[in-house]
């Protein structure tokens, strides 16, 4: 089978990440250890994910022309990715997220302020029409502002080309945006506060799915952390593991995930076979340091898969 293209639609933001002994309480000043500065933002990696892992990718997403705007562009061109539907905003500037990790738990806290790519107007979305419509798969998330999303989504469902929705960072979801989607991406906490079903069993996640499926969506996929991913399709539904690794920094690891899901996919693989890939890509990326830049190359995710059978 020919590879689909792969439309994915979301944030650009700048990480500011600061590793220290423990996360700061409010009114707390923790000293750092490690700091580092690179691109972000969901959709960023997301799109970089599935590039990295062999995608043939379009990236939409919104930046200012500034000092932060310029670290996509440049990230984007050292990865050979196409910028021509990078749209850029003159009122706001470039999104930027603070990202405080513990080094004794590999937890993290993350604000994000999503400038620019919080203003994708109508008119921007239309004009990814053509790209959509001769895209396979359109991966897309809640980091951007929402009608954007809407539109996106509305537009690819309308084509029939395939909507990869992660509900990340989750907020309502309207019933009329659920039903234009294929397969759904929460994680366990997103699933729990998206279907009121707390995730803690076999048998609970694929109540939450249930509650999905009767809003419309075909195939439901909750990420899990350590405990693998939770997989339910029409037919069929069971718990894929993760391998255990050496965890560095977990931020990052869903927007692995999803690019790789989608990389997958987008090659033919079904959708068990595709979650194995991703679980693979999320594994390598906790292993490493930041966002974007943890994300795994296709030889290193082949080569994780063959040594861990
Ligand atoms: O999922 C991780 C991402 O979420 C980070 O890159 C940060 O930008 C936040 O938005």
């Amino acid at each position: 089978m020919k590879q689909q293209h792969i439309t994915v639609f979301g944030s650009f933001v700048v990480d500011l990440m600061s590793r220290a002994p423990h996360l700061p309480v409010p009114g707390e000043t923790v000293k750092g250890s490690v700091f580092r500065i690179g691109p972000g933002g969901k959709g960023f990696n997301q799109g970089v994910a599935a590039k990295k892992a062999g995608a043939d990718v379009t990236m939409v997403t919104k930046i200012r022309r500034d000092t932060f705007g310029n670290i996509a562009l440049n990230t984007m061109k050292e990865l050979d990715m196409d910028a021509s539907h990078v749209f850029f905003s003159e009122k706001s500037e470039t999104g930027a997220a603070l990202i405080m990790v513990d080094e004794a738990t590999s937890q993290n806290a993350i604000m994000v302020t999503l400038g620019a790519c919080s203003e994708i107007t109508k008119e921007n979305v239309d004009s990814v029409e053509e790209v959509v419509k001769n895209s396979g798969y359109l991966l897309t998330q809640l980091e951007t502002n929402v009608d954007a999303v809407e539109r996106v989504v509305d537009m690819a469902h309308r084509y029939g080309v395939t909507v990869v929705f992660n509900t990340a960072p989750v907020q309502p979801i309207s019933d009329e945006l659920l039903r234009k989607v294929d397969i759904i991406t929460p994680n366990e906490v997103e699933a729990e506060i998206l279907t009121g079903i707390q995730v803690d069993s076999e048998e609970n996640a694929q109540k939450a799915a249930e509650y999905f499926f009767g809003k419309g969506v075909k195939t439901v996929v909750i990420t899990l952390g350590k405990r693998g991913v939770f997989v339910s399709t029409k037919q069929k539904h069971g718990i894929l593991p993760v391998p255990k690794v050496d965890v560095l920094d977990t931020t990052g690891a869903g927007d692995a995930f999803n690019g790789a899901l989608v990389a997958s996919l987008a090659e033919g693989k079904d959708i068990w076979e595709a979650c194995g890939f991703a679980n693979a890509a999320a594994s390598i990326s906790v292993t490493r340091m930041g966002t974007t830049p943890s994300m795994p190359v296709r030889g290193e995710i082949d080569k994780f898969l063959s040594e861990h059978k």
